[in-house]
């Protein structure tokens, strides 16, 4: 398949993961959490959750009162213990660094904020050719903090995983060419169709500065990383593939041989999962609308999945729960590698307490 233009925009000036403390050994590097990214054989299955560090923790609404989220970010003594807390509390088998999938975006020069019950919201979106130049390419110093909350985490955390994470091409493109949420993605889709070289040129930016991110994290110590795009769902394969899938697999592909399992994850991804597969994850996230095991055929046998309980499922009563984690079970066997998982996030009003009871049963339930 031929690139378009803006893949591998600024691939000259990227420095590679050879020689580098990438390949450093990773305590967790045979963890129940990594040995099921690889698909290796494993004593039960792991389980963590998409946004177990934040809203719905009390300590997390402690310490988080009166610091506006980017700055949070940015404090790594505070990003180490939210990362920590649902380590603490839940006994999950891996903790995902506390950060935003805009982080680095900001980093790289763009003006814009989290606002809480809206979230990321850019002063000047992206529209124009012009605008490109506002969107400069990520060092690792503009995002020192973050090495330094991973380096502050990693020894703490012994044999438990830390998840690093980054937005993936689409999503972010989204936020900045909307300016901020949108339901429809009207302007950025109005982009990719009516202007494809900006288009191209835009996600080739972001994808280099999502891979700058991800090469920082790896270098400082995480044990997997998860590419979120959460958004892409609301494409067609053919346009994902066209417009999309090569500058994921830009990503993906960029940190092959970094010797951490990647993690590719989207909502409402059923017409794309084959698509997902192909780019280059070891480990495909997949939402509640689709079965583990026809997920499975779809993103190849040689593809761990990672998934799918609805979120919504935890505020129904306890025996309901039981049957729907037993069911995500069963269903995950059919891949070589299962990590249990909600299909998004934790909402903020679920109860502590379930996700706990979730973890220990999912043990249990999976025992070997
Ligand atoms: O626990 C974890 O999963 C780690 C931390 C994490 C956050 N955001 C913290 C956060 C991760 C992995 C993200 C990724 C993220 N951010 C995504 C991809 C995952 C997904 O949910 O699909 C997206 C699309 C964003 C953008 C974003 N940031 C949204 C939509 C929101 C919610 C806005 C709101 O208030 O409802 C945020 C803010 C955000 N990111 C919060 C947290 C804990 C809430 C901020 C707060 O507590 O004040």
């Amino acid at each position: 398949m031929s690139q378009p233009p803006g893949v591998g925009a600024w691939d000259a000036m990227t420095t590679t993961m050879e020689g580098s403390a990438a390949r450093h050994e990773r305590p967790a590097a045979d963890s129940v959490f990594v040995r099921a990214c690889r698909g290796l054989p494993v004593p039960y299955t792991p389980v963590w959750f998409m946004r177990q560090a934040g809203r719905s923790l009390p300590e997390y609404r402690k310490v988080r009162a009166g610091i506006p989220m980017l700055e949070a970010c940015r404090r790594p003594d505070l990003v180490a213990e939210i990362t920590l807390q649902p380590v603490r509390r839940h006994g999950v088998d891996a903790a995902i660094l506390f950060s935003d999938i805009v982080v680095p975006v900001a980093a790289a020069g763009i003006d814009l904020d989290i606002e809480p019950g809206t979230g990321p919201v850019v002063a000047e979106p992206i529209r124009t050719e012009a605008d490109l130049d506002r969107l400069r390419r990520l060092t690792p110093a503009d995002v020192s903090y973050v090495d330094e909350a991973v380096r502050l985490l990693v020894p703490e955390m012994g044999a438990i995983p830390l998840i690093g994470f980054a937005g993936a091409p689409f999503t972010l493109a989204s936020y900045l060419v909307e300016g901020g949420p949108s339901r429809t993605h009207a302007k950025t889709k109005a982009m990719m169709w009516g202007q494809p070289e900006l288009w191209h040129a835009l996600c080739g930016r972001l994808a280099e500065i999502t891979l700058e991110f991800l090469r920082v994290q790896v270098a400082a110590g995480v044990s997997a990383v998860q590419l979120f795009d959460s958004w892409a769902g609301t494409l067609s394969d053919a346009d994902y593939r066209r417009f999309v899938l090569p500058h994921s697999a830009h990503v993906l592909k960029g940190l092959r041989g970094a010797g951490v399992p990647r993690i590719h994850f989207g909502l409402g991804t059923a017409q794309l999962l084959t698509a997902m597969g192909e780019a280059g994850a070891d480990v495909v996230g997949v939402d509640w609308r689709t079965p583990l095991d026809t997920a499975t055929a779809l993103v190849g046998p040689d593809r761990a999945v990672q998934g799918n309980l609805d979120p919504c499922v935890l505020f129904a009563p306890w025996p309901v729960v039981e049957r729907e984690v037993r069911r995500v079970l069963a269903e995950g066997r059919a891949a070589p590698g299962h990590v249990f998982n909600l299909g998004h996030g934790v909402l903020p009003e679920t109860d502590p307490e379930v996700l706990t009871r979730v973890v220990a049963l999912v043990h249990e339930a999976s025992a070997r």
